[in-house]
């Protein structure tokens, strides 16, 4: 094993770092009544993951799943509780998702509303999943009012990383998940920023160091008040950005533009210094993120700002940095003032 790292939060758990799921996923395992296991359909086709599962013993039932967002429904969620009714799944059993964020997020939600609350494992297959999705607890499924919408706080009883996973991931999707690498570098661990800057990198450290910033803040603000908030660092014009453009971008580079966008404003701010703009310019350059969008999506953009959910009293809220490592928090009203920094991102 390369490294663990425990988080408090409802319970205490272990995230392990390593090079065989399968040793871990069977000791787990061993103690439980039946496993279920919740994995996409094409993604355990074309890799073959579960196929060893058969050597381990009969006592798993398997569960595969549609692809990416398409999993994230009511229905599906229903379809596995029927299936948890079926097999009469109890509280010494146990679920599984191995998978991106989609399926770990689900299989989460269904552990959190099964009997109550069931215990699950989270085995992350994407770099997103691993150091963002299956760590803090948040569990769900999207409603057609908005993604993410039906939830419950659910932490898994540990999280396995096996990084062979990251051998099969496409580079857009490796860099989109570095973008949430890079934002845990620029909000409380300076030293990622360095090492991201290697020529070869070392994936096992940059999970474990993304982990760990992630598992201290939700182990001290569990539940998203003050504290938790800063992981949104570049996520509010992100998500805005996120659903202009349909989703056809990922998450990690709409974060990416974001984070330009939360630095040019913590800048016009007299908050971060011009070097450390110049550094999110060139870390996100480096990773093939986007760094800017389109001009005239602006107005679209700014009414889904206008409806995030973090707003209080019609201002829009930002996380902000007053110097690599140390956030703020910033709440503007005016649309001229955000206009002027979205177009110094624009193209
Ligand atoms: N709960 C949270 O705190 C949290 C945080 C961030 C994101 N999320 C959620 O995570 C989801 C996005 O996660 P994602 O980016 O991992 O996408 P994803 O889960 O949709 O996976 C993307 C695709 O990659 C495939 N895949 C998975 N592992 C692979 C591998 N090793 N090699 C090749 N292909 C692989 C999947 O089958 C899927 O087709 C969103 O639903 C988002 O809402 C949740």
């Amino acid at each position: 094993m390369i490294n663990k790292i425990n988080i408090v939060s409802e319970h205490s758990y272990d995230v392990l770092i390593g090079d065989d799921w399968l040793t871990r996923f069977n000791e787990v395992s061993e103690l439980r009544g039946t496993v279920l296991v919740l994995i996409p359909e094409d993604f355990d086709r074309e890799f073959a993951v579960t196929a060893s599962l058969s050597t381990v013993g009969s006592k798993f039932e398997i569960i595969r799943l549609p692809s990416g967002e398409a999993q994230k429904t009511f229905q599906v969620a229903e379809s596995i509780l029927e299936i948890c009714g079926r097999i009469n799944l109890s509280r010494s059993d146990l679920i599984v998702g191995i998978g991106g964020g989609a399926t770990t997020d689900l299989a989460g939600f269904v552990a959190a509303t099964w009997l109550r609350g069931v215990d699950w494992v989270a085995i992350p297959t994407t770099l997103a999943g691993m150091v963002d999705a299956a760590i803090g607890g948040k569990t769900g499924i999207n409603s057609a009012h908005g993604k993410n919408l039906i939830g419950a706080f659910h932490s898994p009883i540990e999280v396995i990383i096996d990084l062979n996973f990251l051998k099969s991931l496409s580079e857009r999707d490796k860099n989109a998940g570095l973008a949430e690498v890079i934002k845990c570098g620029f909000i409380s661990d300076p030293s990622i920023l360095k090492d991201l800057a290697s020529i070869e990198l070392d994936f096992g450290s940059l999970i474990s160091k993304a982990v760990s910033v992630k598992g201290a803040v939700v182990s001290n603000d569990f539940k998203e008040s003050f504290n938790r908030e800063i992981l949104n660092y570049g996520h509010t014009l992100g998500h805005a950005i996120e659903m202009d453009s349909d989703f056809t971008l990922r998450h990690g580079e709409a974060v990416a533009i974001g984070m330009i966008f939360a630095a040019e404003l913590s800048h016009a701010h007299g908050e971060l210094s011009s070097s450390d703009l110049e550094l999110h310019r060139d870390l996100i350059a480096r990773f093939a993120l986007p760094s800017s969008y389109s001009i005239s999506a602006w107005d679209s953009v700014y009414g889904h700002l206008t409806r995030d959910k973090k707003n209080r009293g019609g201002k829009i809220r930002f996380v902000t940095l007053k110097s690599i490592g140390s956030t703020d928090r910033l709440e503007v009203k005016d649309e001229a003032q955000l206009r002027k920094i979205y177009e110094r991102i624009a193209k």
